[in-house]
């Protein structure tokens, strides 16, 4: 029986977040449990950072971007002793059981946690680059899709206008899902992803085409692609085709931040809903997510070692509507 439990959200914060911890924090009062948030994710566990939060402690933070219980990266949690002060720390507090929002790193995390304290808990899948598996989209993805093609929008506008040739770098670490989805949604006319190895001579070719036909190009780059960022590829062939007149734009953080979509906050809410009354139903150990519409709850392991694919059909819709 759960009468008491924790919430913190770790590793690259998403839009939504907040909106996760809305719906753990007042399902978890629905249920007459009580919620403690801990700052600073793992580090703010180790060193005992928590703070009581209540239905009313929610109240306008739906909307926001980044996460009110913030995030950091921890050195000591990475050590057992680490650990074991975290699991202590929440037996000192009463605490029965622990929420983790975040992607992969933070349901390692809190599989370690788990299989080496006892700790239970039960993950939330929230990361913009949508590659945790267990859920076939995680918190974050959705925004930061929408403000990457939004800036992608801007600068088609521009490149139009000069005829260039625009490398647009997006976030990505591992995989490739904001490219190729934000790609097929701009009307790029390539996107290098780090699940497929593209061939800079493809890409050269498919521009030297376009470029003559359309004028101006976009060329999304996940950040995690094998030949490199951005700025390496651009260089790479602008030294091959010098009539290109070429930019570089690096997305970066602003893809984390801003006011989550409307898609992000419902999965928000009904992942930290569904966490919670899957404590309450004896689940633990698992990621909560939506898989074909349906709340599932994965097991960590299986959630962490699942290599997410981008769908393969898209590069090829890519290739057929970028004409
Ligand atoms: O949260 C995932 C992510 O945004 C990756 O896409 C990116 O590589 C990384 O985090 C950046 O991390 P940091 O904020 O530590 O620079």
């Amino acid at each position: 029986m759960i009468t008491h439990l924790a919430l913190l959200t770790s590793g690259g914060d998403a839009p939504g977040m907040n909106a996760a911890i809305r719906a753990v924090v007042r399902t978890a009062h629905f249920h007459g449990i009580k919620a403690t948030g801990i700052m600073d994710g793992y580090d703010g566990l180790v060193k005992g950072n928590f703070i009581e939060l209540g239905p009313r402690d929610m109240r306008n933070i739906v909307q926001r971007g980044g996460t009110m219980l913030r995030s950091a990266r921890s050195e000591s949690f990475r050590t057992v002793e680490g650990r074991a002060t975290a699991a202590k720390n929440l037996r000192d507090a009463g605490i029965d059981a622990l929420i983790c929002i975040g992607g992969g790193g933070t349901q390692a995390g809190a599989h370690q946690l788990s299989t080496e304290q006892g700790v239970k808990l039960i993950g939330v899948a929230s990361t913009i680059d949508n590659d945790l598996g267990g859920s076939d989209r995680t918190i974050g993805f959705d925004t930061a899709c929408n403000t990457a093609l939004e800036a992608m929008d801007r600068l088609r506008d521009t490149a139009a206008s000069y005829g260039r040739i625009f490398f647009v770098e997006v976030m990505g670490r591992d995989t490739g899902f904001i490219a190729m989805h934000t790609g097929i949604a701009a009307g790029a006319e390539y996107v290098m992803v780090p699940e497929r190895r593209e061939n800079v001579n493809e890409l050269v070719s498919v521009l030297e085409n376009r470029s003559k036909e359309k004028g101006s190009c976009i060329v999304v780059v996940a950040e995690g692609d094998e030949e490199g960022g951005a700025f390496k590829l651009a260089a790479e062939v602008g030294k091959r085709c010098p009539q290109f007149d070429i930019r570089v734009s690096v997305l970066g953080h602003l893809q984390r931040g801003g006011s989550p979509t409307m898609a992000d906050r419902l999965l928000a809410a009904r992942l930290g809903a569904a966490a919670v009354e899957g404590l309450i139903a004896g689940k633990h150990s698992c990621v909560v997510g939506i898989v074909q519409g349906a709340i599932t709850f994965t097991p960590h392991a299986k959630a962490i070692a699942e290599k997410k694919m981008i769908e393969p059909d898209l590069m090829r819709l890519l290739t057929m509507l970028a004409v």
